[in-house]
């Protein structure tokens, strides 16, 4: 199956939902009543972006004042109810609770006989797929996983940025297009992510995402220790210009002493994250050895260039032991 995202185009709502058993035939396009568990800063946004597209929250989880203010400011007049009140009124619910409290709580309701026949789920969490919401769809619950590629701060500025956001849907193939029809409604673009691929997709998206966070944060530590004051200043234009070529050129978009294979360079910084920063050394030699191995599997770097950087990555990963 092709994981691209419909078209533009197609951005209308297809009259797929009454497939799922729930709704009448009606040429009218389907409004659902929406359930959110939790309000918590996707599910009051999420739920919110249902709401403009027509359909109809009629209930909200979350105790916390964060959740209970939330829930105000984006579902003014959605009453705050316990996770199997909402299920119990909800033709779709949307769980959007925190990864590890996601089985449980899909447990739990079912034990509870919470989950109706013909009502529709999804889930947010990148880290899961369809598996954890086996016990929903035992009780005849049309389950999918929704994961949206973006971050969330829980404020209405949200829904701004899920125009054409990146949702990763895993479905059975015959909810494909009921899964796509909510994406779609809710302003994003689909992109099929198969259920045994689930756990690769997120690591895809915390390497990019959240490693990126962490070596941008190195590298302005990094400089403000040799003295510069305003370290964004100085990345801002370098950095940009580095994640435009990874995101357009990959391998092939990489510059430095790597790229060269510049033993000289490499062994110096070595050296001087361990004089200067030394909790820095063991990330730097991680990277610059993955560096190293993609550039010459990328045909940046000729095998007798990049073996002495290795060597040297070696030396070092030894001596730090
Ligand atoms: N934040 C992001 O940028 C982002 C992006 C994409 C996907 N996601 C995924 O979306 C999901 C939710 O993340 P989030 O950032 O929105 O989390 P969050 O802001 O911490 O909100 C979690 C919500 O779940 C409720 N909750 C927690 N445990 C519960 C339980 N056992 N039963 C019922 N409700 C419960 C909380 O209610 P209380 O107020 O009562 O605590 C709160 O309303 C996660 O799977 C996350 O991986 C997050």
């Amino acid at each position: 199956m092709s994981n691209r995202p419909p078209r533009a185009a197609d951005r209308t709502r297809p009259a797929v939902l009454p497939a799922a058993g729930l709704l009448p035939a009606a040429a009218a396009p389907a409004r659902l009543r929406v359930g959110v568990v939790g309000a918590g800063r996707v599910g009051a946004v999420l739920g919110a972006a249902l709401a403009a597209a027509g359909h109809d929250v009629v209930a909200a989880a979350g105790l916390s004042t964060d959740s209970q203010r939330r829930a105000a400011r984006l579902l003014p007049g959605v009453p705050l109810r316990p996770a199997d009140e909402v299920v119990a009124t909800s033709d779709l619910v949307v769980l959007a609770v925190p990864d590890d409290t996601l089985s449980g709580l899909v447990t739990g309701l079912a034990e509870t006989g919470a989950w109706r026949r013909g009502q529709l789920l999804f889930h947010t969490s990148g880290a899961h797929g369809l598996a954890v919401l086996a016990p929903a769809e035992r009780a005849g619950v049309l389950s999918l996983a929704l994961h949206p590629v973006m971050t969330f701060s829980g404020g209405p500025e949200d829904l701004d940025r899920l125009v054409a956001a990146p949702f990763g849907v895993t479905s059975r193939p015959e909810h494909r297009a009921v899964a796509e029809t909510l994406v779609l409604e809710m302003g994003g673009e689909p992109v099929w992510v198969a259920e045994g691929d689930r756990g690769l997709w997120h690591v895809a998206l915390v390497t990019g995402a959240n490693h990126l966070v962490t070596l941008v944060a190195e590298a302005a530590d990094l400089l403000r220790t040799a003295g510069v004051d305003d370290p964004a200043r100085v990345l801002t234009p370098l950095l940009t210009a580095a994640l435009e070529g990874g995101l357009r050129r990959g391998d092939q978009a990489l510059t430095g002493p790597v790229s060269r294979g510049d033993v000289g360079t490499v062994a110096a910084h070595l050296q001087t994250l361990t004089e200067r920063a030394p909790s820095s050394v063991d990330a730097y030699v991680a990277m610059a050895r993955r560096t190293t191995e993609r550039a010459l599997a990328s045909g940046r770097l000729r095998r007798h260039e990049g073996t002495p950087l290795l060597d040297l990555l070696d030396s070092a990963e030894e001596a730090a032991r």
